[in-house]
């Protein structure tokens, strides 16, 4: 059965860093799904005498784009988002920390893991790659809650051995194997996949470290993914931590934990060195806009983007929203500050295509690629009476889409599939 879906359908056939980005994308009337995914996309005329058997589902004018995928979050952290007056190190202590600890019940990790994919779905995200806890039972709640929904989403065991409390702690024999047990459990079941998670330097001894980048070495088509140079406090800490290493991203490499597959939240403050040893080595970055306004972390350097892939991410709860239309408008935000206007199809092809590219997943999600699966959020283009008096007389679809992306939420979101399944309210 092949459903047409009619709209204001955005496809990207280049990416909007190397083309010009008005250039990058085109509009088609309608995607066609069938079995859970994208069949086509074309002018109405066409697909219909491509698929003359097909139902329709029309959205009118409103905006039909890839589901947004939030390439770095914590589910676990849900309920501490907006968390107030702390950085890094002590938010940490203060609020997550405690909040973690409490993911050993299983009955309160499969609350927390629903609660926080119905909230994504809700804001029109359809992919994820969560931070899970230090409990194996936090990484079945949330492969088993994702898989109930037939998300595809990414995550692991966040792995910590030092510099956390004792109801917190692992050891490198523990997360290895442990890590790799979950491993064996999820990846590849339905639409998930395992991340191996070391949470960063300061919570890992060089052992356990090198015990997860032996874990990666075994399998090398997992992505891993950790912190990077978020904050100079933290950058200082590394740097004390571990005295041998050239820099942060060192004490990554130094334990066969940099590659290809490797996902490095934050990557604020770089040095040139660890710039070009990302970009050689083909690793990923992910941008964490609105939390590094939150925690006063600083400014993304989004120049990044011509060296390296680049993700975009709520990074909840350092984060402080669950949409990733307000997380495009901080990374517009963010850029103007460093003199950069980023311009929308920019914005919206990183919160799809660019994250899905950093997961090493654009065969499958971030697209409406042939082939794909049909994973889509509809965007109304006029939710509010503030949204709508701009959007009404904007003279193309970029101004048209432009108010939503700064000051749209989970209002704009008409309607989300997931794997061609329309998700109810
Ligand atoms: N660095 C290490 N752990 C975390 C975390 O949970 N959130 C953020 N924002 N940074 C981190
Ligand atoms: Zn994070």
């Amino acid at each position: 059965m092949t459903t047409l879906i009619l709209g204001r359908v955005l496809a990207f056939p280049s990416d909007p860093f190397t083309t010009p980005p008005q250039d990058a994308a085109v509009l088609h009337e309608a995607v066609a799904v069938a079995d859970g995914r994208i069949a086509g996309t074309g002018a109405l005329d066409a697909m219909r005498a491509r698929f003359p058997d097909a139902e329709e589902v029309d959205h009118g004018d409103a905006l039909i784009l890839p589901g947004f995928v939030d390439a770095h979050m914590h589910y676990p952290q849900t309920e501490i988002i907006a968390s107030w007056g702390k950085r890094l190190i002590d938010w940490l202590n203060t609020y997550t920390f405690p909040a973690e600890a409490r993911f050993h019940d299983p009955t309160h990790a499969a609350e927390v893991a629903n609660r926080s994919l119905t909230l994504a779905l809700a804001h029109g995200t359809t992919s994820l790659c969560s931070y899970c806890t230090i409990h194996p039972e936090s990484v079945d709640a949330w492969f088993a809650a994702a898989g109930a929904r037939n998300m595809a989403v990414w995550g692991g065991k966040t792995c910590m051995d030092r510099n956390a409390p004792d109801d917190l702690r692992d050891t490198a024999q523990t997360a290895h194997d442990q890590s790799a047990a979950l491993l064996a459990r999820w990846h590849g079941t339905g639409r998930g996949r395992y991340v191996i998670t070391p949470r960063f330097s300061p919570t890992s001894t060089p052992e356990q470290l090198a015990a997860l980048g032996a874990l990666w070495a075994e399998h090398p088509d997992c992505l891993m993914q950790t912190h990077l140079s978020e904050q100079t406090d933290e950058i200082a800490w590394v740097r004390d931590l571990f005295s041998q290493a050239r820099d942060y991203l060192d004490t990554y490499e130094a334990h066969g934990l940099l590659g290809e597959r490797g996902l490095y939240g934050h990557a604020i403050h770089l040095e040139q060195r660890e710039r070009d040893r990302l970009a050689e080595t083909g690793a990923a970055v992910v941008h964490c806009p609105t939390s590094n306004t939150f925690i006063g972390s600083g400014l993304f350097d989004m120049g990044l983007a011509r060296r390296m892939r680049v993700g975009l991410a709520t990074d909840t709860g350092g984060g402080s929203s669950f949409s990733m239309l307000r997380t495009m408008a901080a990374a517009y935000e963010i850029a103007q500050l460093r003199g950069e206007a980023l311009h929308p199809a920019k914005l919206l092809w990183l919160a799809t295509e660019g994250s899905a590219r950093a997961l090493h997943a654009a065969d499958r999600i971030g697209t409406l690629a042939e082939g794909s699966d049909a994973d889509l959020v509809v965007l109304d283009l006029a939710s509010t009476p503030a949204i709508a008096q701009r959007s009404h007389h904007a003279a193309d679809i970029w101004e048209a889409v432009f108010p939503t992306i700064m000051m749209g939420d989970d209002r704009a979101v008409a309607a989300v599939y997931v794997a061609g399944q329309r998700v109810p309210r």
